[in-house]
């Protein structure tokens, strides 16, 4: 049994119903599952069916026609429990709800709670669920899902642990991350260790630094309560593309393993070089805020002029830095990361820039960008791209970039599974590996809190960039040395300078 707290929220309806249902039409959920929703609205279980099922506009309309009857049949395994006003009612009706619900749908006491609730609910909810004994597993076993923020910085990041962990044990705890459900960021293990031609490479001996961007199209929507106190820093960067950071600098574990897994991702955290000195922080971070402009012929407003956020608001938008991996590995290679709202296109990619050859033979080849890239692109258009130079027909030795490429949509007859529906069923069959354990979360807050209290604190610029601009005009200092980032098209084989501004 699936039990949502927020049920009557977007992400419920956005998310993790139609995830769900897409688990049920391809047949992974068993006969015997149903979705308890609880929340403070008072909607009746038709209601409930109505909004996040029936008449929902999130659920596809090929899944709707393809699929009517499993959808129907799905619609009539949702009950919606209506829990008090305030967030410390008494779970005593909620309890009697799910045994009732156990007995006649005989789901062998196996519990899911899933918290898609703002971070303020976590302690009452976890709380109230325990003295129930609902985290008990004398019968079955039972599990928390816990949706991000975890935390706003280290400090309340170990609160949050301490709270959930006060309630329920480590091991029933798990901190979704949906870019770890991501089929890409997956493969991100499979390309190093399932392969023998990346590995030996994949070192300071032989990369020269390693780029990530994450760009997205959309400013902040109707979220401007969450994000005004958020920022790009705490919303993508400590948690997604951190996790990112994690698979690409990480040791080969000693098997697949969640533990083993996570315990390498935990070592990687714990070797970013944390910034501290002012000095440092100034020279190798930097933020922006979009502002007013014009995007294919539309007036796109500029972030203090949405909805819900602050005229004065300083709250950043873009976050690029430059940063170390203090280990034997990646000594003195620099990582670019870099995220933002209002971009382009929306994109992420990691590429991973490879030292030029040490001896240049071809040294009057015309090409004057000669290292080999790899690009994982985690989204959209999702592949790999391998650069390479290779010799322009003809006399002398002319070289060219070439590319070599694969793309996920060859697989066709492959569905990927979208990153919640890979989650839940993971959480359902007790398998951890893609969840965030509370050391990780811990160890990625580490590193950003400096950072987080330096833009606090000083006089660090936050730099406006016109929305649909790859951020700010310096931040390409950032990245000096190297020209400029590489700033990714809608489409894999794209080469970079692609702008869509009008
Ligand atoms: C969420 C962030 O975690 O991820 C959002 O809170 C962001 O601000 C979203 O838009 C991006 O997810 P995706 O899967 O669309 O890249």
């Amino acid at each position: 049994m699936l039990v949502i707290f927020g049920a009557s929220g977007d992400l419920t309806a956005r998310k993790l119903i139609p995830a769900i249902l897409n688990l049920a039409v391809d047949g992974h959920l068993p006969k015997n599952f149903v979705v308890l929703g609880a929340s403070r609205s008072s909607w009746s279980d038709e209601e409930f069916r109505k909004n996040v099922v029936l008449e929902s506009k999130h659920l596809k309309s090929e899944t709707k026609k393809e699929a009517e009857k499993i959808i129907t049949d799905f619609a009539d395994k949702l009950f919606y429990h209506e829990l008090g006003a305030d967030q410390d009612s008494d779970y005593g009706p909620l309890k009697d709800r799910i045994e009732s619900l156990n007995k006649e749908y005989k789901t062998d006491s196996n519990y899911i709670f899933y918290l898609s609730v703002p971070p303020s609910a976590h302690e009452s909810i976890s709380k109230n669920l325990h003295e129930q004994d609902l985290d008990e597993e004398t019968e079955g076993w039972r599990r928390l899902i816990v949706e991000k923020p975890f935390g706003y910085d280290l400090e309340t990041a170990k609160e949050l642990n301490v709270i959930l962990q006060r309630y329920f044990k480590e091991s029933q705890i798990f901190r979704i991350d949906h870019y770890l459900g991501k089929e890409t960021v997956q493969n991100l293990l499979v390309t190093r260790f399932a392969n023998s031609i990346f590995e030996p490479l994949w070192n300071r001996n032989y990369i020269d630094h390693v780029e990530i961007t994450n760009a997205e199209s959309g400013g902040v929507e109707k979220r401007a309560g969450y994000y005004d106190t958020s920022g790009a820093l705490r919303d993508m960067f400590q948690s997604h593309l951190l996790q990112i950071v994690a698979f690409i600098v990480m040791e080969p574990p000693l098997s697949a393993d969640a533990e083993e897994i996570r315990n390498e991702k935990l070592k990687a955290l714990k070797s970013l070089r944390i910034m501290t000195d002012e000095q440092t922080l100034r020279k190798n971070t930097i933020r922006g805020q979009y502002v007013n402009s014009v995007i294919n012929g539309e007036q796109v407003k500029g972030y203090r002029e949405e909805e819900g956020v602050d005229p004065n608001s300083v709250t950043e938008t873009y976050a690029a830095l430059k940063f170390y991996v203090d280990n034997w590995r990646w000594a003195d290679v620099p990582f670019y990361v870099r995220t933002a709202k209002r971009m382009p296109t929306k994109v992420t990619e990691v590429v991973i820039h490879f030292k030029s050859p040490h001896h240049q033979i071809f040294k009057d080849s015309g090409m004057t960008n000669k290292d080999n890239k790899l690009v994982i692109r985690i989204q959209p258009d999702e592949g790999i791209l391998i650069k390479f130079g290779v010799k322009v027909p003809g006399q002398g030795f002319n070289v060219e970039r070439a590319n070599l490429d694969f793309y996920y949509s060859s697989l066709t007859e492959t569905h990927v599974m979208e990153a919640y529906e890979r989650l839940i069923l993971d959480a359902m069959q007790g398998d951890a590996t893609l969840y965030a354990r509370a050391d990780e979360v811990e160890a990625a807050w580490a590193f950003v809190d400096p950072i987080l209290e330096f833009w606090k604190t000083s006089d660090a610029k936050v730099y406006g960039y016109s929305a649909g601009v790859w951020g700010p005009e310096n931040a390409d200092e950032l990245i000096e040395g190297y020209g400029m980032w590489r700033n990714p098209g809608a489409n894999l084989a794209d080469d970079p300078g692609f702008c869509v501004i009008c």
